[in-house]
């Protein structure tokens, strides 16, 4: 989704600028621009459709100033063009602005208040730059304009306004779109995520939904929308920057599909003394008031709260519903009496779980969210929060976040069924557990060329391909599918096996590929069935089978775990043939068509 950065009171502006735009590629976009100005009469506005290395290309040397702002943009209102490419200008050339978010009565504030204005772009960011110079031609300093035009707009936003008139700041302001402050040495930054300004400085400042900040070289002014100032504190973000980098990797998604061994370590000896269990006690006592868990989130976190839903139910003795949030926040179902709300989200920024957490804040309802940006927005707005500690996730396509956030969510269950008394909780060796996992997964992902053979022999020239499997090798298949089918474009269905025959069969035609996940001890007999079915018809079926129900003939046998948390092990083969899928077909298996990393927008 659209990135933002801005910086103030560096003769390196350009360079941070389109440093820190690079590292927002990530999040998704189709256009880019930046807006240089040097303080002394100067200013330069480039924008580029496509990469960061083509507007790169645009910049040219003389293009340096000491206050700037940049933008990605993936479209929403018009098609990605250079005019509908952030910056946006006001007619007079006076105000440049960047936006993240989506103005949701753009159409009436241009009937309203600027019927006379000619406008170059589709988008909804213009019509906020044109109103902010309206109110400051009407005699309103830049300031008391830009705090006007916000009480007057509605939707989601994330601004970076500079006035050529007063280039020594930059206005900023947020609502439901993430933006930071960075403090540097002697400047100051603006940036949609931490990671984009982190070779400049690890020190931030939240901005609150709501607030208007000043942001000058050496000053910060944090103040509400009718002005009354805010203290805040800045805090400091320690990632490696390493971390962030693909290092001796072509990919961040083969990367990151490799660090998941330690992934699981550090969340094991993290939240795992021995046996027992690290966890908030006041979160504890909390759930356990509890009558149902609400797991809330979109996505793979959407699929990672279908395999948690089997193992809080089992360990805990709690119903759960698990929603997608794009659904629930609209059409929310008759609560329990007493529910509790677990919302999911690697990046903690989605617009469609927050617009839920929202709600469920006004409803006066207890929350958590896990996440893996403890910063965020979703973790900051909820009454708790469980970290992922998997590390920065670059890749769009969610591979390490997954199975961390399966991994937390049995942290979670152990803890609370522990304080439940459920003897199914106590007997859990978590510790044992995830070490089998780190192992597991350490074990498929040096057998990667297998997975390569597999996705060229099963997917080449392929346009359909399905996942199926029984319990919890259904919430697998789902996650499954889409990771095909996000980096791949392949069209791919994640299906519960015994579902096939009640319609989807009808798509089974020689060779189609079908992947079938065995580690369902109930369902095992019965999917093998279902997959009798489909090789009938014709299909190519591979099994992907954990060692306990391994039969002659199964070709993936996958090392032994619990079968509660057995998708820790069985995504990864997944995550390797959507990989090499996508490679083979010549994809950008990093930053896929059409996708964002972080979606700010409902
Ligand atoms: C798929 C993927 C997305 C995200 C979804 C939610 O690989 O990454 O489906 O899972 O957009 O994002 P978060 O987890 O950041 O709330």
């Amino acid at each position: 989704m659209c990135g933002i950065v801005g910086v103030i009171g560096n003769t390196e502006t350009t360079d941070i600028l389109l440093n820190g735009l690079e590292k927002l590629e990530y999040r998704g976009y189709d256009s880019a621009g930046i807006y240089v100005n040097d303080q002394n009469g100067k200013d330069f506005l480039v924008k580029e459709v496509g990469k960061i290395s083509q507007l790169r290309n645009a910049v040219g040397p003389d293009v340096q100033g000491i206050t700037g702002i940049g933008h990605t943009r993936w479209a929403t209102h018009g098609e990605p063009t250079v005019d509908n490419a952030h910056p946006h200008f006001s007619s007079d050339d006076r105000f440049y602005l960047v936006h993240n978010g989506v103005l949701t009565n753009f159409n009436e504030i241009k009937s309203e208040y600027l019927s006379d204005v000619q406008f170059r772009s589709e988008t909804d960011t213009e019509v906020a730059v044109q109103l902010i110079s309206k109110f400051a031609n009407e005699g309103l300093s830049a300031e008391d304009a830009f705090r006007k035009a916000l009480g007057i707009i509605e939707g989601s936003y994330a601004f970076g306004l500079v006035d050529t008139q007063e280039p020594d700041k930059i206005f900023v302001a947020k609502s439901k779109s993430p933006l930071l402050i960075g403090l540097g040495d002697g400047f100051n930054v603006i940036c949609s995520d931490a990671m984009a300004m982190l070779d400049r400085t690890n020190k931030f400042v939240e901005i609150h939904d709501g607030e208007v900040v000043i942001l000058e070289k050496d000053k910060v002014s944090i103040s509400k929308l009718d002005g009354t100032p805010v203290e805040r504190e800045y805090y400091t973000v320690d990632i490696d920057a390493n971390d962030i980098s693909k290092g001796t990797y072509d990919t961040f998604m083969l990367k990151e599909i490799d660090e998941q061994p330690v992934v699981m370590r550090k969340i094991s000896s993290h939240y795992l003394d021995g046996n027992k269990v690290n966890v908030d006690p006041a979160l504890i006592n909390e759930l356990k008031e509890a009558d149902r868990l609400y797991i809330i989130a979109a996505g793979t976190s959407y699929h990672a709260g279908l395999a948690g839903k089997e193992i809080f139910e089992k360990l805990c003795d709690i119903p759960v519903d698990v929603e997608v949030a794009s659904e629930f926040g609209y059409h929310m179902p008759k609560l329990s009496k007493k529910p509790f709300f677990l919302f999911l989200s690697q990046s903690g920024e989605t617009a469609d779980s927050r617009q839920v957490l929202v709600k469920v804040n006004e409803l006066g309802l207890p929350s958590l969210t896990m996440t893996n940006v403890p910063n965020s927005t979703l973790s900051r707005e909820a009454n708790y929060t469980m970290e992922l500690l998997a590390g920065p996730e670059i890749a769009v396509a969610s591979t390490k976040a997954y199975t961390a956030n399966i991994a937390v969510e049995a942290v979670l269950a152990k803890a609370l069924g522990e304080a439940k008394g459920i003897q199914a909780a106590i007997d859990l060796d978590l510790k044992a557990q995830l070490a089998m996992a780190a192992n597991g997964i350490q074990t498929i992902i040096d057998e990667k060329s297998l997975f390569e053979g597999i996705a060229r022999d099963y997917l080449t020239d392929k346009r359909d391909a399905f996942y199926i499997g029984r319990g919890v090798d259904y919430a697998l298949s789902l996650e499954a599918a889409l990771k095909l089918k996000e980096i791949s474009y392949i069209h791919s269905e994640g299906f519960a096996a015994g579902e096939l025959k009640h319609g989807t069969i009808s798509l089974i035609e020689k060779d189609t590929p079908v992947f079938a996940f065995i580690s369902d001890k109930i369902g095992q007999d019965h999917t093998r069935g279902n997959i009798k079915e489909v090789e009938a018809r014709g299909a190519k079926v591979l099994r992907i089978v954990s060692s306990d129900f391994a039969q002659e003939g199964d070709q993936i046998v996958l090392p032994e775990i619990d079968q509660m948390i057995s998708p820790l092990i069985s995504v990864v083969p997944a995550q390797l043939i959507a990989y090499y899928a996508s490679l083979q077909r010549g994809n950008n298996v990093d930053q896929p068509r059409n996708l964002a990393k972080s979606v700010t927008v409902e």
